[in-house]
C-alpha cells in the first residue's frame, strides 16, 4: 500500500463524517453561491491557499498544505512521532523529505491590500512574486469570465476595506511635489534602517553584503511568503501601503510580517522608495532549453524512479487503485485540469501512456518527426517557465512580469514545482535514449 493510501485510510471517518454532514437537511437553504465562489471551489484553489472568510480548508487527505503541515507538524514530538510510526513506518523519512507547500497566502484578505487589477493580471499570467518560495502559482485553465468572478469575490470577501484601481500620485504631503532622488535616497536609508531588507528584497538592489539567497533560507518561515517589493508599486495603493507597514495586521489580518514601530513620517519614506526606486533588473533571460548530455551509463528505470518519478510526481500522477479511486490531478483531475489519465507511480502505469481523444498515447517514444518524447517535452517546458515563475533571490529580470505566461492548455511539468536540475533530466533523456526500459527483475 502507497504511504498515501495509508494516510488516506487513517482519514476515512473525517471523509464519512463529511458525506453524511452533505445529506442533512438545511444545507439546501443556503443563499446563492457568487460565481466566484463556485469556479473557486470548482478548480480547488482550497487545496492549497487558505481563503479566510470565503470557502473551508478542502479535506486534509486531499489537501497539499495541510496534509504536510500535519505530518511536519509532529517534529520535534517524540511522543506523536512513536503514535504515527506505528500505522506509517516511514514517517520519520516524511518528515525529511517533505519541504514544499508548507505556507501560502490567504486569498480571503488579499484584497485588502492588494489592486483587484493586480490579482485579476496575476491570475492570467502568474509570475515569481516570493523569490524565497520554491513552488508557483499553477496556472489555472479558466476563462476569462471564470477569473473575472473570482477576482470580484476575492474583492467582496475583503469587504469596505478593498484596495482600488486607482492610480497613485506621489506628491509628498507637505507639497514637495512629485518624487526626487532625494526623496528616494532618503527613503532607501530608512529601508535599511527599518531592516526590510532581512525579509524583502527589492528587485536586484544588493543593500547589505551577505544577504544572498542562503541567507533568506535560512531566515525560514519568517521570511518564506514575503514578496519581492519591486512588484509593490503594482499591486498596493499607496495610501495602503502606509497603512500596512506601520502595522501590517491591521490591514490584513492574516499576514505574519511583524509591526516594526515605522512612524507615519517613515512610512512616507519608505514608499517613496519602493514606488520610486530603480529595482537594477537585468536583461530579460533568454528562454532556451538547457543543454542536457546524454549519460554514456545504462540509467535503469529504477533509478528513473527513485530520483524523480517516485520524489516528486507520483502526488499528481497517482495509481487510483491504491488510492482510494482518487489519481490526482495529472491522472483522474483536479485544479482545473481534467487530467491525462496519466499514472507514473509504476513503470506498468508509464508504460500506458496517456490518454488523447480517447487513444491511448505513448510518453516515452519520440514523435513522427524526431520531436522528444513527451516525457521529456513536458520538463523542458518547466525550464522555459521557470525563468519566469521561478526565479531565486536576485535573479530578477525585466522580462518576469511581462514574458511570455505558462501556457494552461501545456503546462511544463512538474506543475507548481521547481523545474528538474540538468542532472535529473539527463538521468530521464539517457534512460529514454536507451528504450526506457522496465525494472530489472
Ligand atoms: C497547487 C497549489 C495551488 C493551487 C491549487 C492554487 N494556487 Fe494560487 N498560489 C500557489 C503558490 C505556490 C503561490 C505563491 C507564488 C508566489 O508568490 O511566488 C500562489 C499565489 C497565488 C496568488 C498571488 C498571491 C498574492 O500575494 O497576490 C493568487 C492571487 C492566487 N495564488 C490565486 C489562486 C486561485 C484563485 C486559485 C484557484 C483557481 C489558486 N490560486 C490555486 C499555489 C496554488
Ligand atoms: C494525505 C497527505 C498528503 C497530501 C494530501 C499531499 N501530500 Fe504531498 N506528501 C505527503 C507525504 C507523506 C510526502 C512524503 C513522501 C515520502 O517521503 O515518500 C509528501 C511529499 C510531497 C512532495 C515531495 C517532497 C517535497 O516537498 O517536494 C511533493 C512535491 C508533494 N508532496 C506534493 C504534493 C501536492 C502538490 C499535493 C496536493 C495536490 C500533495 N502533495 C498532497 C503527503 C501528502
Ligand atoms: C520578518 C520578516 C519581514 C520584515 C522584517 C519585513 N517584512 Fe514586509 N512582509 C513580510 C511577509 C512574510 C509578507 C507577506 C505576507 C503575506 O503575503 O502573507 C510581507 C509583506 C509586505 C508587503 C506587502 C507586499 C505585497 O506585494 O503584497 C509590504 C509592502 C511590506 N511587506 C513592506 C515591508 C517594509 C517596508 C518593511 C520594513 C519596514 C518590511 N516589510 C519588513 C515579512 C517581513
Ligand atoms: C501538482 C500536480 C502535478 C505534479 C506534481 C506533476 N504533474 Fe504532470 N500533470 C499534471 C496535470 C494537471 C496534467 C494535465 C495537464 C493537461 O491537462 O494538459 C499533467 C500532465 C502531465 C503530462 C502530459 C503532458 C502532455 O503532453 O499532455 C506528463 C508527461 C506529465 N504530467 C509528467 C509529469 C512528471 C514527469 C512529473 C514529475 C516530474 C509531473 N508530471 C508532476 C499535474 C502534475
Amino acid at each position: 500500500m502507497s504511504a498515501r493510501a495509508r494516510l488516506l485510510l487513517l482519514a476515512l471517518p473525517v471523509v464519512l463524517g463529511l458525506a453524511i454532514a452533505g445529506l442533512l437537511p438545511g444545507r439546501a437553504l443556503a443563499a446563492p453561491k457568487h460565481p466566484g465562489r463556485v469556479v473557486a471551489e470548482k478548480a480547488q484553489c482550497n487545496r492549497c491557499h487558505p481563503i479566510t472568510g470565503g470557502l473551508p480548508a478542502f479535506k486534509r487527505e486531499m489537501h497539499c498544505v495541510d496534509c504536510h503541515t500535519w505530518i511536519l507538524g509532529t517534529k520535534g514530538d517524540a511522543a506523536a512521532i512513536a503514535k504515527q510510526r506505528e500505522a506509517f513506518p516511514d514517517w520519520d523519512r516524511y518528515l525529511e523529505s517533505i519541504v514544499h507547500f508548507t505556507r501560502l497566502p490567504d486569498l480571503g484578505t488579499l484584497a485588502r491590500r492588494v489592486r483587484p487589477g493586480a490579482l485579476r493580471a496575476y491570475l492570467d499570467a502568474p509570475y515569481d512574486l516570493r523569490p524565497h518560495l520554491e513552488e508557483s502559482m499553477i496556472p489555472v485553465r479558466l476563462s476569462a469570465r471564470e477569473k473575472d468572478a473570482l477576482v470580484d469575490w476575492l474583492a467582496g470577501l475583503a469587504g469596505p476595506a478593498v484596495a482600488t484601481d486607482a492610480p497613485d500620485t506621489h506628491a509628498d504631503p507637505a507639497g514637495a511635489g512629485p518624487l526626487t532622488t532625494d526623496r528616494i535616497a532618503a527613503g532607501r536609508e530608512t529601508f535599511v534602517q527599518k531592516g526590510c531588507p532581512t525579509c524583502h528584497v527589492f528587485g536586484n538592489v544588493r543593500f547589505q553584503p551577505g544577504f544572498d539567497a542562503a541567507f533568506y533560507k535560512a531566515m525560514g518561515p519568517a521570511a518564506q511568503l514575503a514578496p519581492n517589493l519591486r512588484f509593490a508599486r503594482e499591486r498596493l495603493p499607496r495610501a495602503v501601503f502606509l497603512r500596512f507597514v506601520q502595522d501590517p495586521r491591521a490591514v490584513d489580518p492574516a499576514v505574519t510580517m511583524p509591526a516594526l514601530g515605522v512612524t507615519p513620517a517613515e512610512a512616507e519614506r519608505l514608499a517613496d522608495f519602493v514606488y520610486g526606486a530603480d529595482p537594477e533588473l537585468s536583461a530579460p533571460l533568454p528562454a532556451a532549453a538547457p543543454e542536457v548530455p546524454v549519460l554514456s551509463r545504462p540509467v535503469p528505470f529504477d533509478e528513473v524512479y527513485d530520483e524523480v518519478l517516485g520524489k516528486i510526481c507520483v502526488h499528481c500522477h497517482m495509481d487510483p487503485a491504491i488510492n482510494d479511486g482518487d489519481g490526482g490531478a495529472g491522472n483522474t483531475g483536479g485544479l482545473t485540469y481534467p487530467g491525462k489519465r496519466l499514472a507514473l507511480e509504476s513503470y506498468a502505469g508509464l508504460a500506458r501512456g496517456l490518454r488523447r481523444d480517447g487513444k491511448r498515447v505513448s510518453v516515452t517514444t519520440p514523435g513522427p518527426n524526431g520531436e522528444p518524447p513527451l516525457l521529456l517535452a513536458a520538463l523542458l517546458r518547466r525550464h522555459r517557465e521557470a525563468a519566469r515563475d521561478q526565479r531565486p533571490a536576485f535573479g530578477d529580470h525585466a522580462g518576469l512580469a511581462t514574458a511570455a505566461a505558462p501556457d494552461p492548455q501545456a503546462p511544463g511539468m512538474p506543475l507548481g514545482l521547481p523545474a528538474l536540475g540538468v542532472a535529473q533530466l539527463s538521468l530521464i533523456k539517457t534512460w529514454l535514449a536507451q528504450g526506457a526500459p522496465g525494472p530489472v527483475e
